[in-house]
């Protein structure tokens, strides 16, 4: 029997266990959590033991690194897989139409927090792996998964896990299924991320929230103030009005713009998907470079006085918003962050005292876009999709991919097989199960492929 062979016969088990897989409510970002992230963990180290995977779990200062090995040969080229079982918080929950921890089949899809961002992507490989391990006893590579619980939350602890363990993780290539296809009939491999840096900018105002009637007009509204802020951080040609934001960005090169053209994008296609009535975003540029080589910010949440029913007529004693920065390779997280908050200081009214509190971000990154490596991941994907993948790049970010090569010296091949309407990060995440199958072959595929590059 083939390693495909295996995957058809064995469609029906390897659903369950990926159900199973989506059940735990693993959000990293929620210590009420704690438990079910701890019980995934649980559940991933014995799945990959009983496949024939030597397991471990290693405690961090936050959720545990999942971590399993088969080893065959030093002679062989040594694969560091990495994914995360940690979700996004599944919340607003009313808008869900199963929830988002009792997965659901419909429609073509698997229904769950988490079903392609990451527990579905990463199973692909463990499930195409173990189609090797069943029919040929053994695997044509060494592997080596690195599964953690704390992407979701920019993956704090990791770093230092990988210094302590250089080790432990030492290998040839890392492999990561954590982002897109191109579309629906387009498989890709990405070969650059966006970094992040995020913050949570508090605005005070009184030592109390005041009757507006009476106090209004005297102090400022701390939401109002905010506000007055937060309209002042893009200027009118969408450009980001921090000084100095865009100082260490180097142009992007010909080819990679060029390259980006030939894609087949149609931004009216793009807009109805979103249901907008325009696109925007900096001025000069396209849509696909707003999103991959550009650096924005944004606003993920305000909050600030009565929300509940009726009215209330208050000044609010404080606002805050969350903001995340999206940033391109040349720039530091630390350094836009301060840089953010100088000019948040410079432009707040006296009148009331505002604070930003910088959290830890993580640096875009550029993987490489040829050589045998690559072409053994796009030969993977022709046999698992039956298309040749596109290059693509991703405005996401995936920490860890970083510090593959600062800490480690290694590449990545971003091999991810999700869709864009697939509500990552949103209400009914899902993963079609046609990707899931194919992800599953190319998963299969993928070790053969490997094996025949000379590390
Ligand atoms: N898998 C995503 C990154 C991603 C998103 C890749 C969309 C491709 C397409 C990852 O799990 C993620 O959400 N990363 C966070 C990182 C952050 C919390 C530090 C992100 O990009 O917001
Ligand atoms: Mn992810
Ligand atoms: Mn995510």
């Amino acid at each position: 029997m083939t390693a495909f062979e295996y995957l058809k016969k064995t469609e029906k088990q390897r659903t369950d266990e990926l159900l199973q897989f989506l059940s735990f409510a693993s959000v990293s970002a929620q210590s009420k959590h704690n438990k079910d992230v701890a019980a995934c963990a649980d559940w991933l180290k014995a799945h990959l033991t009983r496949i024939g995977f030597k397991t471990e779990l290693y405690p961090t200062k936050g959720h545990s690194v999942v971590f399993a090995e088969y080893f065959v040969d030093k002679k062989l080229p040594t694969v560091l897989y990495y994914g995360h079982y940690d979700v996004q918080p599944p919340e607003p929950l009313d808008l869900w139409k199963t929830p988002p921890f009792k997965p659901d089949i419909r429609d073509g899809y698997f229904y769950a927090r988490g079903a392609t961002d990451d527990k579905g992507q990463t199973f692909t490989h463990i499930k195409g792996l173990e189609a090797i391990i069943k029919t040929t006893g053994t695997l044509p590579i060494n592997v080596k998964f690195m599964i953690e619980g704390e992407e979701e939350i920019a993956s704090a602890n990791l770093p230092a896990f990988m210094k302590k363990n250089k080790k432990l993780l030492n290998a040839d290539i890392c492999v990561v299924s954590d982002t897109a296809q191109f579309n629906k009939t387009t498989p890709a491999v990405t070969f650059g991320l966006r970094g992040i840096s995020p913050a949570e900018l508090f605005v005070y105002g009184p030592n109390r929230d005041v009757h507006s009637g009476s106090f209004g007009g005297s102090i400022t509204n701390p939401a109002n103030a905010l506000c007055q802020m937060v309209a002042q951080l893009h200027d009118k040609n969408g450009k980001v009005a921090i000084p100095g934001f865009y100082k260490d960005i180097k142009p992007a090169p010909k080819w990679e713009r060029k390259q980006f053209k030939k894609l087949p994008h149609s931004d009216a296609k793009y807009q109805k998907s979103l249901g907008v009535p325009a696109l925007a975003g900096e001025k000069g540029f396209s849509t696909l470079e707003r999103i991959w080589i550009r650096p924005t910010l944004d606003v993920n949440g305000i909050t600030s006085g009565y929300q509940g029913e009726g009215s209330k007529t208050i000044i609010p004693a404080y606002a805050s918003c969350k903001i995340t920065m999206r940033l391109v390779p040349d720039m530091d997280p630390d350094d836009v962050a301060n840089k953010l908050e100088k000019f948040l200081k410079k432009i707040a009214p006296k009148s009331v005292r505002i604070k930003l509190n910088k959290f830890h971000g993580g640096k875009g990154v550029n993987v490489p876009t040829d050589g045998p490596w690559l072409e053994a991941a796009a030969s993977a994907i022709k046999a698992g999709f039956g298309k040749t993948p596109v290059f693509m790049k991703e405005g996401g970010s995936i920490p860890v991919v970083t510090d593959f090569k600062d800490l480690l010296g290694l590449d990545t091949l971003l091999i991810g097989f999700a869709q864009h309407d697939d509500n990552i990060h949103s209400p009914n995440e899902r993963f079609r199960i046609v990707d899931f199958e194919k992800g599953c072959k190319t998963g299969a595929a993928l070790p053969t492929e490997l094996s025949k590059v000379k590390a």
